[in-house]
């Protein structure tokens, strides 16, 4: 990093205060054997998808899923609605199993699963081709139809996607609700979505204790009316109270079935799944995602950025309570015909070598996380790291926030060491799949950059004016032309579909984050729009000073935000984790680190030391909350997705 900071300043452009220098091309043994395999490979391809995207996308969807009618238009496209493959008739679930099975991939393991206390289960693509079909029966038999919405709360079991898999099979919407919800929370996603059935477990493992989910969806379920019936998976075996004629067996109905259930042939956009994400404030979205076009941008994106090949062991470690979950442990590599291995448990259960013990014990190829777990491997210690044998590692990806450089590096080395590439794929819930991430074979990798778009997608960086801001600047990312796998609304409000995402630049998709490009044309997610701090007059955002903070050997991890100033108009509060212990001493000397990083204008004028920082549940931080304790106030705004209550209370005791 160096100093870099372009004082002049245009309406709601952003300032940078950080440039990456470090460029880390793809080692040629990597290159030789991927799918792309230049940056020209690359830039024709995305030309090419540009210049007609009609004519690349019925292409790709031609190719690239099964169909039982053929589409007869690629795109409808009514500004800010869009439907993909009008005319089409396929099936989700068919694209993920039979298609694979009928290709001869009877035999080869779809899901390698780990439970948190060591079991462990191989499902090859034909055996779950027979769950997923006995248990669509069973939803059949519980008067499930097309349509209708089931409500899944269960543990990362095998059976989860196979739950997923089955309402796909019969043109059923599940609303997959992360099982670390209160009931609260599940009684109003199934009151938003109007559910009919609930799917859950007896309990899950966390941490080596039993967590009873089954007693949280009975809180749940006294206040969701719609629902009426709940068929319960037996996973941890505790005692658990069942409801005579609404709870059922999971393992009783399904032995009464059979294991035959042809797919039914849906329309392409009829509805596959609703997935809820939190609004920064407010009653969360129910994001609506619809079959083929979801389908196809889930398994190409797959293929592409992950450059899947036919032996990889790949490892998403995401929950698939979130959309990568969806996208990249479910949809995108199972249509794809991959190896998916899922774990159900901790990272640092039994030690904090979990994760490597596991990569080592399956050779795991490719692996999928986020930096929050990555950020926490760091603070436990290399050691854990160590112990194990990560040669089989060839490619490692990273989602859900950004990752500082330090971070980065840290994964390049320790975990890659030094030879796989890093793919820093950008998206969103809203996006169903990756928009923008390195292909590993083509493009060099810049730590803390998402390098370019995938083809098909065209972004612009607009000022508040909505026009493109000036290349270097940063300012709002948004999409400009429809691609196949974006949201079709929110569930039950389209005006807040309209109003959130494409009324404030007209006829592009606001995404809600800022970015700037660089000069290789690399872009760089600068963080959410509601986050820049504004001091002096200019507009920083939050990632890049944290990034000089996590660049201090001392600091863990740092979430930065604006808090008023009389002078400053802002000035920038930095909570700070550390690796080691606090001093007065290390707080002037991470004040001297920033601004001989990334210059005077950056440096906190307040930094505090806390044990933990409020994160939501799927691990990002929430500077909303923050914000309001560096500036004193109470808390605002809604916070049922923080992770952990404790926190906040710790960290107002941490004040000053
Ligand atoms: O702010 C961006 C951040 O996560 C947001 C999307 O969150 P969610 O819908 O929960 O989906 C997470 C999994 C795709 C984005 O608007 N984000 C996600 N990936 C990155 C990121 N920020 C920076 N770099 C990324 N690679």
């Amino acid at each position: 990093m160096s100093q870099n900071v372009d004082h002049s300043n245009s309406e709601g452009e952003i300032d940078t205060v950080m440039v990456e220098q470090r460029l880390f091309p793809p080692a040629d043994e990597f290159r030789a054997k991927s799918q792309f395999k230049s940056l020209e490979e690359y830039q024709q391809f995305y030309d090419a998808a540009v210049a007609d995207p009609i004519a690349f996308w019925s292409a790709q969807a031609k190719e690239h899923l099964h169909w039982f009618e053929p589409f007869t238009q690629t795109l409808d496209w009514n500004c800010p609605n869009a439907r993909w493959f009008l005319g089409g008739k396929t099936n989700a679930s068919y694209n993920c199993l039979d298609a694979n099975v009928d290709a001869g991939l009877g035999d080869k393991v779809a899901i390698v699963w780990e439970g948190e206390p060591g079991e462990t289960r191989q499902i090859t693509y034909r055996e779950l081709q027979e769950e997923v079909s006995q248990f669509a029966n069973v939803l059949k038999r519980l008067g499930i139809h097309a349509g209708d919405v089931v409500s899944i709360y269960m543990p990362m079991t095998p059976e989860l996607a196979i739950a997923m898999l089955a309402c796909a099979r019969i043109g059923a919407v599940h609303s997959v609700i992360f099982a670390g919800f209160s009931a609260e929370a599940i009684a109003d996603r199934n009151n938003d979505a109007g559910a009919k059935l609930q799917l859950t477990s007896d309990g899950l493992y966390r941490r080596g204790k039993v967590l009873p989910l089954k007693e949280t969806v009975d809180q749940a379920l006294s206040k969701s009316p719609t629902v009426e019936n709940c068929v319960v998976l037996k996973r941890v075996g505790n005692e658990t109270p069942m409801t005579a004629g609404r709870d059922h067996w999971w393992h009783e109905l399904a032995s009464q079935e059979s294991r035959t259930c042809p797919a039914e042939q849906l329309d392409s956009e009829s509805p596959l799944f609703i997935l809820y994400t939190s609004g920064s404030t407010g009653k969360p979205k129910g994001i609506r995602h619809t079959t083929a076009g979801y389908n196809l941008y889930a398994k190409r994106t797959f293929q592409w950025v992950f450059d899947h090949q036919a032996d990889d062991i790949y490892w998403c470690t995401a929950d698939c309570g979130w959309i990568t979950g969806h996208s990249y442990v479910v949809y995108g590599p199972l249509s794809a015909g991959a190896t998916v291995l899922m774990y159900e448990g901790a990272p640092n259960y039994p030690a904090e070598d979990r994760f490597w013990e596991i990569v080592e014990k399956y050779r795991v190829t490719v692996l999928y996380t986020a930096p929050t777990a990555i950020r926490a491997f760091i603070k436990w210690g290399d050691e854990h790291v160590e112990k194990h044998d990560l040669s089989s590692l060839r490619l490692l990806g990273s989602v859900g926030e950004g990752i500082n450089p330090q971070a980065w590096m840290w994964y390049h080395e320790k975990i890659g060491g030094g030879r796989c590439p890093i793919v820093d794929t950008w998206w969103q819930t809203e996006t169903g799949g990756i928009m923008m991430s390195p292909l590993p074979g083509a493009i060099a990798t810049k730590p803390g950059s998402c390098t370019k778009p995938l083809p098909g997608i065209v972004p612009k960086i607009v000022g508040e004016d909505g026009m493109e801001v000036h290349r270097g600047r940063g300012g709002m990312l948004c999409i400009d032309t429809p691609w196949p796998g974006m949201l079709r609304g929110i569930w039950g409000d389209e005006q807040r579909y309209q109003d959130q995402y494409w009324s404030k630049v007209p006829g592009m998709y606001l995404t809600g984050d800022n970015a700037r490009q660089d000069s290789d044309g690399y872009y760089w997610i600068m963080g959410r729009i509601d986050d820049v701090i504004n001091v002096s007059g200019h507009r920083l955002s939050t990632i890049e000073v944290e990034s000089a903070l996590v660049s201090h050997p001392a600091v863990a991890e740092a979430a930065v935000v604006g808090k008023p100033d009389e002078i400053k108009g802002q000035a920038i509060a930095a909570f700070v984790t550390l690796r080691g212990d606090a001093s007065e001493e290390l707080r002037k000397d991470l004040k001297l680190h920033v601004r001989k990083e990334i210059g005077a204008l950056a440096q906190p004028d307040d930094i505090r030391f806390t044990s933990a920082l409020p994160k939501t549940r799927s691990g990002k931080i929430m500077r909303r909350l923050l914000r309001d304790i560096a500036s004193g106030k109470e808390q605002s705004g809604d916070t049922s997705t923080l992770e952990d209550y404790t926190v906040l209370a710790k960290l107002r005791d941490d004040e000053e």
